[in-house]
């Protein structure tokens, strides 16, 4: 089993991150056996494909960092990098531009959703965003891809520039990633607005959770969250009409390790005013230790900076054997 994933280190980390993929990426670093690689990086590279500020992404690469390592990512266990440090990415996105078709990129629901109407004015990158994620798990030919369900399509392409690649070239180079989303997670909705998905880029930080949110912060914005005047109903279908009472039920039972319909068993009859003060608690409990640890971590920065050029040297000689192969199937002279 190989695990490959990525985050962007734009933004805030927030509990989507956190429920959605994070978790899982521990889960699975915590049960690899032996022969068995798990790979985490902070996706820089795919960050330059909107605006950024060039003064804060290094910064916010070193945060991340720590926040991984406080959520329980352990750099001796797992392979944790910046992706810039490693050129391979970018050497075989190049390559794998000339695989992938417009018409398949033009069907990605990110790349709609962020150009927006403005696709004239798009960068280039944003575009071609889902090849560079195509290479970062190809290029260490994962088997499991841990993410939220909103990088699904992503995957499903890659999986599809994989084998038109091993197709075209007659050559059986590339693994077929298979992504695993979080049963219990899946995509953790906003607490404003339980059609939007929770997100670094909502202009309204009363949306989301952040993971270096205060104890108070996360109290006031669970009691905040857009509910319901309703009591909580005795089975999951009746969550069906009411997306916010879904989300919250859905973060607690993410948080608490139990499944929505025991949630429920126990809040059954009762309102908000009961539920939310339950949740703020089971948030606090979790996520205060791993923001205290990660203030800690970034006590000392040059020793994170440190954990993510001997993650990214480990990587980089993961990734050579499969560029080179990459770059001679196509014929190039390197
Ligand atoms: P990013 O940085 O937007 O998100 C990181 C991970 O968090 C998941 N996620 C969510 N899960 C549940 N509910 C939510 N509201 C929510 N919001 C985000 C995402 O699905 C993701 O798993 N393109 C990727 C980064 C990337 C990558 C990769 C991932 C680059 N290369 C290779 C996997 C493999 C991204 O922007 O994720």
């Amino acid at each position: 089993m190989r695990v490959v994933s990525g985050i962007q280190p734009t933004g805030n980390l927030h509990l989507g991150n956190y429920l959605g993929a994070i978790r899982q990426w521990v889960a699975l670093q915590d049960s690899m056996a032996a022969g068995d690689e798990c790979l985490f990086f902070l996706a820089d590279l795919h960050a330059l494909t909107v605006a950024i500020d060039p003064k804060e992404l290094a910064g916010n690469t070193v945060e991340m960092a720590a926040v991984l390592i406080a959520s329980g990512i352990d750099p001796d266990r797992s392979i944790l990098f910046n992706q810039a440090r490693v050129t391979a990415h970018s050497e075989l996105a190049w390559i794998l531009n000339g695989t992938a078709r417009v018409g398949w990129l033009n069907r990605m629901t990110q790349w709609k959703d962020k150009a927006g109407k403005n696709r004239e004015g798009a960068s280039v990158g944003l575009f071609a965003y889902p090849v560079l994620q195509a290479a970062d798990v190809l290029l260490y030919n994962a088997t499991h891809v841990p993410v939220g369900e909103d990088q699904k399509q992503h995957l499903e392409l890659a999986r599809d520039i994989a084998t038109k690649f091993n197709g075209d070239f007659g050559v059986d180079l590339f693994t077929l990633p298979l992504p695993l989303v979080s049963k219990a997670a899946p995509r953790i909705m906003s607490l404003r607005d339980g059609s939007a998905k929770m997100s670094k880029s909502d202009p309204s930080d009363a949306s989301r959770i952040n993971l270096i949110d205060g104890d108070d912060v996360i109290v006031q914005k669970l009691k905040k969250a857009k509910s319901d005047a309703d009591v909580l109903p005795e089975t999951v279908d009746g969550l069906a009409e009411r997306p916010e009472a879904r989300n919250l039920v859905t973060i607690y039972a993410a948080l608490a390790d139990q499944s929505a319909e025991s949630v429920l068993g126990e809040f059954a009859g009762k309102g908000f005013g009961a539920f939310k003060p339950a949740l703020a608690d089971i948030a606090v409990a979790t996520l205060g230790p791993i923001r205290d640890r990660m203030t800690a971590l970034l006590e000392d920065r040059a020793a994170i900076g440190a954990v993510l050029e001997n993650g990214a040297s480990r990587a980089r000689a993961l990734a050579a054997p499969t560029l080179r192969a990459a770059q001679a199937a196509v014929g190039l002279q390197i």
